[in-house]
Protein backbone atom coordinates (compact mmCIF):
# COMPACT_ATOMS: atom_id res chain seq x y z
CA UNK A 1 0.00 0.00 0.00
CA UNK A 2 2.94 2.48 0.72
CA UNK A 3 5.61 2.79 -1.73
CA UNK A 4 8.56 3.23 0.82
CA UNK A 5 7.92 0.15 2.44
CA UNK A 6 10.05 -1.63 -0.27
CA UNK A 7 12.84 0.57 1.18
CA UNK A 8 13.06 -1.31 4.43
CA UNK A 9 15.81 -4.24 4.34
CA UNK A 10 13.87 -5.91 6.83
CA UNK A 11 10.37 -7.29 6.67
CA UNK A 12 7.57 -5.36 7.63
CA UNK A 13 7.02 -5.62 11.51
CA UNK A 14 6.08 -2.91 14.24
CA UNK A 15 8.25 -0.88 16.81
CA UNK A 16 7.49 0.30 19.95
CA UNK A 17 8.34 3.79 21.13
CA UNK A 18 8.71 4.79 24.97
CA UNK A 19 9.23 8.27 26.10
CA UNK A 20 10.72 8.54 29.20
CA UNK A 21 10.20 12.61 30.24
CA UNK A 22 12.90 13.14 32.68
CA UNK A 23 16.33 14.62 32.24
CA UNK A 24 18.85 16.01 35.06
CA UNK A 25 19.63 19.10 32.95
CA UNK A 26 17.63 20.66 30.14
CA UNK A 27 19.97 21.27 27.79
CA UNK A 28 19.79 24.77 26.22
CA UNK A 29 19.56 23.58 22.54
CA UNK A 30 17.19 20.96 23.23
CA UNK A 31 13.17 21.01 22.95
CA UNK A 32 12.57 17.73 23.15
CA UNK A 33 9.24 17.09 26.46
CA UNK A 34 11.43 16.66 29.69
CA UNK A 35 11.50 18.04 32.95
CA UNK A 36 14.25 17.59 35.58
CA UNK A 37 11.29 16.72 38.60
CA UNK A 38 13.51 13.50 39.02
CA UNK A 39 11.37 12.44 42.36
CA UNK A 40 8.63 11.56 39.63
CA UNK A 41 9.96 9.14 38.14
CA UNK A 42 8.66 6.19 40.31
CA UNK A 43 5.00 7.66 40.18
CA UNK A 44 5.51 8.05 36.40
CA UNK A 45 6.28 4.62 35.76
CA UNK A 46 2.78 3.48 37.41
CA UNK A 47 1.10 5.75 34.99
CA UNK A 48 2.94 4.74 32.06
CA UNK A 49 2.16 1.03 32.82
CA UNK A 50 -1.47 1.85 32.84
CA UNK A 51 -1.37 3.63 29.56
CA UNK A 52 0.17 0.61 28.27
CA UNK A 53 -3.28 -1.47 30.13
CA UNK A 54 -5.53 0.96 28.12
CA UNK A 55 -4.29 0.51 24.78
CA UNK A 56 -4.54 -3.34 25.55
CA UNK A 57 -7.97 -2.63 26.11
CA UNK A 58 -8.57 -0.67 23.38
CA UNK A 59 -7.09 -3.12 21.00
CA UNK A 60 -8.52 -6.59 19.47
CA UNK A 61 -7.27 -9.75 20.88
CA UNK A 62 -4.50 -10.58 18.82
CA UNK A 63 -1.13 -9.27 19.75
CA UNK A 64 1.02 -7.22 16.93
CA UNK A 65 4.10 -8.45 15.54
CA UNK A 66 7.16 -5.92 16.40
CA UNK A 67 10.84 -6.07 16.27
CA UNK A 68 12.48 -2.70 17.52
CA UNK A 69 11.75 -1.50 21.35
CA UNK A 70 12.94 2.19 21.29
CA UNK A 71 13.31 3.73 25.03
CA UNK A 72 14.13 7.46 24.19
CA UNK A 73 14.21 10.44 26.25
CA UNK A 74 14.39 12.59 27.88
CA UNK A 75 17.22 10.51 29.50
CA UNK A 76 15.64 6.93 30.04
CA UNK A 77 19.41 5.59 31.50
CA UNK A 78 18.08 7.38 34.60
CA UNK A 79 15.72 4.41 35.08
CA UNK A 80 16.42 1.69 37.45
CA UNK A 81 16.60 -2.01 35.34
CA UNK A 82 13.40 -2.94 37.70
CA UNK A 83 11.31 0.17 35.78
CA UNK A 84 12.68 -1.64 32.56
CA UNK A 85 11.71 -4.81 33.59
CA UNK A 86 7.95 -3.55 34.32
CA UNK A 87 7.67 -2.08 31.09
CA UNK A 88 9.05 -5.01 29.70
CA UNK A 89 6.29 -7.63 31.09
CA UNK A 90 3.41 -4.86 30.12
CA UNK A 91 4.86 -4.67 26.17
CA UNK A 92 4.83 -8.58 26.09
CA UNK A 93 1.23 -8.80 27.12
CA UNK A 94 0.27 -6.62 23.48
CA UNK A 95 3.33 -7.27 21.19
CA UNK A 96 4.73 -10.45 20.05
CA UNK A 97 8.97 -9.81 19.89
CA UNK A 98 10.52 -11.33 17.33
CA UNK A 99 13.65 -13.34 18.70
CA UNK A 100 16.19 -10.63 16.76
CA UNK A 101 14.07 -7.55 18.22
CA UNK A 102 16.21 -4.61 18.37
CA UNK A 103 15.77 -3.25 22.01
CA UNK A 104 17.66 0.58 22.48
CA UNK A 105 17.96 2.74 24.88
CA UNK A 106 19.11 6.04 24.72
CA UNK A 107 22.00 6.78 27.59
CA UNK A 108 23.44 10.64 28.49
CA UNK A 109 27.18 9.56 29.61
CA UNK A 110 26.23 11.67 32.72
CA UNK A 111 23.52 9.99 33.99
CA UNK A 112 24.44 6.18 33.18
CA UNK A 113 25.22 4.10 36.18
CA UNK A 114 27.75 1.39 35.07
CA UNK A 115 25.96 -1.40 37.22
CA UNK A 116 22.60 -0.45 35.16
CA UNK A 117 24.38 -0.94 32.28
CA UNK A 118 25.00 -4.67 32.60
CA UNK A 119 21.41 -5.80 34.13
CA UNK A 120 20.23 -3.48 31.15
CA UNK A 121 22.03 -6.39 28.84
CA UNK A 122 20.51 -8.99 31.12
CA UNK A 123 17.34 -7.58 30.39
CA UNK A 124 17.49 -7.59 26.44
CA UNK A 125 18.46 -4.73 25.90
CA UNK A 126 20.89 -4.66 23.02
CA UNK A 127 21.84 -1.53 21.52
CA UNK A 128 22.79 1.65 23.39
CA UNK A 129 22.25 5.23 21.64
CA UNK A 130 24.89 7.60 23.87
CA UNK A 131 23.74 11.24 23.53
CA UNK A 132 27.72 12.75 23.58
CA UNK A 133 27.32 15.91 20.91
CA UNK A 134 31.42 16.94 21.24
CA UNK A 135 34.29 15.29 22.67
CA UNK A 136 35.57 19.19 23.71
CA UNK A 137 34.94 20.59 27.22
CA UNK A 138 34.06 23.96 26.20
CA UNK A 139 31.53 23.35 23.49
CA UNK A 140 30.00 20.95 26.19
CA UNK A 141 29.87 23.68 28.73
CA UNK A 142 28.28 25.62 26.12
CA UNK A 143 25.71 22.96 25.26
CA UNK A 144 24.97 22.42 28.68
CA UNK A 145 25.82 18.98 29.00
CA UNK A 146 26.15 17.05 32.54
CA UNK A 147 29.74 15.71 30.91
CA UNK A 148 32.69 16.18 30.19
CA UNK A 149 34.56 14.55 27.13
CA UNK A 150 36.57 12.45 29.56
CA UNK A 151 33.35 10.76 31.30
CA UNK A 152 31.81 10.23 27.75
CA UNK A 153 34.47 8.07 27.09
CA UNK A 154 34.69 6.31 30.36
CA UNK A 155 30.95 5.27 29.74
CA UNK A 156 31.60 4.29 26.21
CA UNK A 157 34.90 2.22 26.83
CA UNK A 158 32.60 0.84 30.40
CA UNK A 159 29.56 -0.53 27.34
CA UNK A 160 32.16 -1.68 24.83
CA UNK A 161 34.13 -3.81 28.33
CA UNK A 162 30.39 -5.09 29.22
CA UNK A 163 30.11 -6.54 26.04
CA UNK A 164 27.66 -4.25 23.78
CA UNK A 165 28.03 -4.68 20.29
CA UNK A 166 25.47 -2.76 18.80
CA UNK A 167 26.80 1.45 20.32
CA UNK A 168 25.50 4.51 18.34
CA UNK A 169 26.65 7.97 19.25
CA UNK A 170 24.64 11.05 18.61
CA UNK A 171 27.33 14.35 17.74
CA UNK A 172 26.63 17.44 16.74
CA UNK A 173 28.53 19.91 14.56
CA UNK A 174 28.04 23.81 13.78
CA UNK A 175 28.16 24.94 17.19
CA UNK A 176 28.96 29.20 17.00
CA UNK A 177 32.44 29.73 16.39
CA UNK A 178 33.20 26.07 16.07
CA UNK A 179 36.71 25.44 14.10
CA UNK A 180 37.72 22.73 11.84
CA UNK A 181 40.42 21.55 14.30
CA UNK A 182 37.43 21.26 16.91
CA UNK A 183 35.72 19.12 15.09
CA UNK A 184 38.19 16.84 13.57
CA UNK A 185 38.42 16.10 17.71
CA UNK A 186 35.62 15.27 18.06
CA UNK A 187 34.83 13.25 15.12
CA UNK A 188 38.19 11.35 15.44
CA UNK A 189 37.41 10.80 18.61
CA UNK A 190 34.03 8.84 18.07
CA UNK A 191 35.76 7.18 15.42
CA UNK A 192 38.19 5.76 17.26
CA UNK A 193 36.19 3.21 19.32
CA UNK A 194 34.79 1.89 15.94
CA UNK A 195 31.25 1.75 16.60
CA UNK A 196 28.96 0.66 14.87
CA UNK A 197 26.67 3.64 14.36
CA UNK A 198 26.86 6.91 14.36
CA UNK A 199 23.81 9.99 14.29
CA UNK A 200 25.73 13.25 13.16
CA UNK A 201 23.31 16.14 13.67
CA UNK A 202 23.57 19.53 12.72
CA UNK A 203 23.00 21.93 15.28
CA UNK A 204 19.04 23.04 14.83
CA UNK A 205 17.76 26.08 16.60
CA UNK A 206 14.80 25.16 17.94
CA UNK A 207 11.97 27.33 18.67
CA UNK A 208 11.45 27.90 22.22
CA UNK A 209 14.91 27.08 23.41
CA UNK A 210 16.96 29.17 25.33
CA UNK A 211 19.98 28.86 22.49
CA UNK A 212 17.50 30.47 19.89
CA UNK A 213 16.87 33.34 22.34
CA UNK A 214 20.74 33.87 22.83
CA UNK A 215 20.75 33.81 19.22
CA UNK A 216 17.73 36.03 18.57
CA UNK A 217 19.44 38.68 21.01
CA UNK A 218 22.76 38.37 19.14
CA UNK A 219 24.60 37.00 22.47
CA UNK A 220 25.59 34.69 20.13
CA UNK A 221 25.83 33.94 16.13
CA UNK A 222 25.09 31.10 14.48
CA UNK A 223 28.40 29.73 12.65
CA UNK A 224 28.28 31.02 9.20
CA UNK A 225 26.61 28.39 6.64
CA UNK A 226 29.68 28.09 4.13
CA UNK A 227 31.36 26.90 7.40
CA UNK A 228 28.59 24.27 8.27
CA UNK A 229 28.91 22.78 4.85
CA UNK A 230 32.71 22.72 4.79
CA UNK A 231 32.48 20.95 8.37
CA UNK A 232 29.79 18.47 6.81
CA UNK A 233 31.96 17.79 3.48
CA UNK A 234 34.89 16.73 6.21
CA UNK A 235 32.22 14.83 7.87
CA UNK A 236 31.27 12.66 4.82
CA UNK A 237 34.67 12.23 3.56
CA UNK A 238 35.87 10.91 6.87
CA UNK A 239 33.37 8.63 7.24
CA UNK A 240 33.32 7.34 3.65
CA UNK A 241 37.22 6.64 4.51
CA UNK A 242 36.58 4.83 7.45
CA UNK A 243 33.90 2.28 5.53
CA UNK A 244 30.68 3.77 6.98
CA UNK A 245 27.94 4.40 5.06
CA UNK A 246 25.82 7.32 5.00
CA UNK A 247 22.24 5.68 4.72
CA UNK A 248 20.41 8.43 5.76
CA UNK A 249 21.43 12.46 5.81
CA UNK A 250 22.52 12.38 9.49
CA UNK A 251 23.10 8.44 10.28
CA UNK A 252 26.00 6.28 9.16
CA UNK A 253 26.56 2.93 9.48
CA UNK A 254 28.58 -0.12 9.21
CA UNK A 255 27.58 -3.12 7.50
CA UNK A 256 23.92 -3.88 8.50
CA UNK A 257 23.76 -1.79 11.91
CA UNK A 258 21.09 0.77 10.88
CA UNK A 259 18.75 1.94 13.69
CA UNK A 260 15.81 -0.55 12.58
CA UNK A 261 13.64 1.66 14.81
CA UNK A 262 13.53 5.03 12.79
CA UNK A 263 13.78 3.18 9.92
CA UNK A 264 9.70 2.51 10.99
CA UNK A 265 9.40 6.40 11.01
CA UNK A 266 11.30 6.31 7.37
CA UNK A 267 9.46 3.56 5.24
CA UNK A 268 5.57 4.30 6.55
CA UNK A 269 5.81 1.04 9.16
CA UNK A 270 3.56 0.93 12.30
CA UNK A 271 4.86 2.40 15.56
CA UNK A 272 3.28 2.45 18.95
CA UNK A 273 4.06 5.40 21.20
CA UNK A 274 3.59 5.87 25.24
CA UNK A 275 4.67 7.70 27.52
CA UNK A 276 3.94 12.10 26.95
CA UNK A 277 4.70 13.76 23.16
CA UNK A 278 5.27 10.50 21.40
CA UNK A 279 3.86 9.45 18.17
CA UNK A 280 1.88 6.47 16.90
CA UNK A 281 1.10 4.90 13.34
CA UNK A 282 -1.06 1.86 12.84
CA UNK A 283 -0.92 2.10 9.85
CA UNK A 284 -3.73 4.05 8.50
CA UNK A 285 -3.27 7.36 11.08
CA UNK A 286 -1.06 8.91 13.40
CA UNK A 287 -1.72 10.29 16.86
CA UNK A 288 0.51 11.96 19.58
CA UNK A 289 0.11 12.32 23.01
CA UNK A 290 -0.04 15.58 25.17
CA UNK A 291 3.63 16.73 25.90
CA UNK A 292 2.23 17.49 29.15
CA UNK A 293 3.11 14.93 32.14
CA UNK A 294 0.24 16.72 34.47
CA UNK A 295 -1.95 16.36 30.93
CA UNK A 296 -0.90 13.06 30.27
CA UNK A 297 -1.65 11.75 33.57
CA UNK A 298 -4.87 13.02 34.21
CA UNK A 299 -6.23 11.35 30.99
CA UNK A 300 -4.80 8.12 31.86
CA UNK A 301 -6.38 8.13 35.50
CA UNK A 302 -9.82 8.70 34.00
CA UNK A 303 -8.91 5.67 32.12
CA UNK A 304 -8.62 7.56 28.83
CA UNK A 305 -5.82 7.29 26.55
CA UNK A 306 -3.93 10.67 26.44
CA UNK A 307 -3.85 11.52 22.87
CA UNK A 308 -3.28 14.79 22.01
CA UNK A 309 -4.48 14.90 18.18
CA UNK A 310 -5.06 12.45 15.32
CA UNK A 311 -3.82 12.73 11.43
CA UNK A 312 -5.49 10.44 8.96
CA UNK A 313 -3.04 9.64 5.85
CA UNK A 314 -4.69 10.75 2.86
CA UNK A 315 -3.65 10.55 -0.41
CA UNK A 316 -2.18 13.87 -0.45
CA UNK A 317 -0.30 12.97 2.49
CA UNK A 318 0.92 10.31 1.69
CA UNK A 319 2.43 11.71 -1.80
CA UNK A 320 4.18 14.44 0.14
CA UNK A 321 5.49 11.63 2.84
CA UNK A 322 7.07 9.86 0.22
CA UNK A 323 8.69 12.29 -1.26
CA UNK A 324 9.93 13.85 1.78
CA UNK A 325 11.11 10.71 3.97
CA UNK A 326 11.88 9.04 0.64
CA UNK A 327 14.63 11.86 -0.04
CA UNK A 328 16.03 11.33 3.26
CA UNK A 329 16.25 7.36 3.01
CA UNK A 330 16.24 5.27 0.31
CA UNK A 331 14.82 6.87 -2.29
CA UNK A 332 11.59 7.60 -3.65
CA UNK A 333 10.26 4.78 -6.05
CA UNK A 334 8.94 6.58 -9.31
CA UNK A 335 6.40 3.78 -10.58
CA UNK A 336 4.62 3.30 -7.38
CA UNK A 337 3.68 7.05 -7.43
CA UNK A 338 3.39 6.92 -11.06
CA UNK A 339 0.76 3.95 -11.25
CA UNK A 340 -0.57 4.36 -7.90
CA UNK A 341 -1.09 7.99 -7.42
CA UNK A 342 -0.37 9.41 -10.84
CA UNK A 343 2.80 11.42 -9.99
CA UNK A 344 5.17 11.57 -12.74
CA UNK A 345 8.70 12.52 -11.02
CA UNK A 346 10.74 12.27 -13.76
CA UNK A 347 8.49 14.48 -16.02
CA UNK A 348 8.08 17.09 -14.07
CA UNK A 349 11.74 17.56 -12.48
CA UNK A 350 12.53 17.33 -16.80
CA UNK A 351 10.08 20.47 -16.62
CA UNK A 352 11.62 22.13 -14.06
CA UNK A 353 16.08 21.25 -15.23
CA UNK A 354 17.10 24.69 -12.81
CA UNK A 355 15.41 24.08 -10.27
CA UNK A 356 15.82 20.58 -9.81
CA UNK A 357 18.33 19.10 -12.22
CA UNK A 358 21.89 19.79 -10.36
CA UNK A 359 20.28 18.12 -7.39
CA UNK A 360 18.04 15.48 -8.30
CA UNK A 361 18.60 12.30 -10.34
CA UNK A 362 17.01 8.52 -11.26
CA UNK A 363 19.10 5.67 -9.71
CA UNK A 364 17.85 2.47 -10.84
CA UNK A 365 13.86 3.27 -10.18
CA UNK A 366 14.35 5.89 -7.56
CA UNK A 367 14.34 9.11 -7.54
CA UNK A 368 17.45 10.42 -5.23
CA UNK A 369 19.43 13.35 -4.08
CA UNK A 370 22.66 13.78 -5.82
CA UNK A 371 25.49 13.16 -3.17
CA UNK A 372 26.88 16.83 -3.42
CA UNK A 373 23.57 18.19 -2.81
CA UNK A 374 22.92 16.47 0.57
CA UNK A 375 24.04 19.18 2.25
CA UNK A 376 20.80 21.13 1.38
CA UNK A 377 18.38 18.41 1.79
CA UNK A 378 15.78 20.51 3.48
CA UNK A 379 15.95 22.87 0.68
CA UNK A 380 15.59 20.65 -2.12
CA UNK A 381 12.90 18.66 -0.29
CA UNK A 382 10.48 22.48 0.63
CA UNK A 383 11.01 23.28 -3.06
CA UNK A 384 10.30 19.89 -4.51
CA UNK A 385 6.63 19.60 -2.36
CA UNK A 386 5.84 23.17 -2.99
CA UNK A 387 6.68 22.62 -6.90
CA UNK A 388 4.39 19.27 -6.98
CA UNK A 389 1.72 21.16 -4.66
CA UNK A 390 1.05 23.35 -7.20
CA UNK A 391 1.34 21.02 -10.03
CA UNK A 392 -0.50 18.16 -8.36
CA UNK A 393 -2.12 18.55 -5.12
CA UNK A 394 -4.20 21.47 -5.53
C1 LIG B 1 16.17 13.26 22.39
S1 LIG B 1 17.85 13.48 22.46
C2 LIG B 1 18.12 12.23 23.68
C3 LIG B 1 19.55 11.89 24.01
C4 LIG B 1 19.94 11.94 25.48
N1 LIG B 1 18.93 12.53 26.29
C5 LIG B 1 21.16 12.82 25.62
O1 LIG B 1 21.02 14.00 25.33
O2 LIG B 1 22.18 12.34 26.03
C6 LIG B 1 18.44 12.76 20.98
C7 LIG B 1 19.49 13.52 20.23
O3 LIG B 1 18.94 14.59 19.49
C8 LIG B 1 19.97 15.50 19.16
N2 LIG B 1 19.45 16.86 19.30
C9 LIG B 1 18.63 17.32 20.25
N3 LIG B 1 18.36 18.64 20.05
C10 LIG B 1 19.06 19.00 18.94
C11 LIG B 1 19.22 20.24 18.23
N4 LIG B 1 18.61 21.34 18.62
N5 LIG B 1 20.01 20.25 17.13
C12 LIG B 1 20.61 19.13 16.70
N6 LIG B 1 20.52 17.94 17.35
C13 LIG B 1 19.74 17.89 18.45
C14 LIG B 1 21.11 15.23 20.12
O4 LIG B 1 22.22 14.74 19.42
C15 LIG B 1 20.54 14.19 21.08
O5 LIG B 1 21.51 13.29 21.53
S1 LIG C 1 19.55 16.70 24.80
FE1 LIG C 1 19.07 14.89 26.00
S2 LIG C 1 19.79 15.38 28.10
FE2 LIG C 1 19.66 17.29 27.02
S3 LIG C 1 17.64 18.08 27.54
FE3 LIG C 1 17.44 16.99 25.57
S4 LIG C 1 16.82 14.98 26.10
FE4 LIG C 1 17.62 15.92 27.99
Amino acid sequence: MYPLLENSPYPPAAGVYIHIPFCVHKCNYCDFYSITKLDKIPHFIQTLLQEIELFAKNKDYRKIEADSIFIGGGTPSLLEPQYIELILKSLNTIFDFSVDTEFTIEANPGATENKYLSEYKQLGINRLSFGVQSFNDDELKFLERIHTAKEAQNTIETAINQGFDNISLDLIFGLPNQTMEKWANTLQTALSYNLQHYSIYNLIYEEGTRLTKDLNSSKINALPEDMEEEIYNYTVQEMQNKNYKQYEISNYNKENYFSRHNIKYWTHQEYYGFGPSSHSFDGKKRYWNFSNLNKYSENIYKNQLPIEDIDELDNDKIIRETIMLGLRFGGVPILPLKDIYQVDLLDLISNNENLFKRHLEPNINKLIISPSSKFIANEIVINLIKYIELKIIK
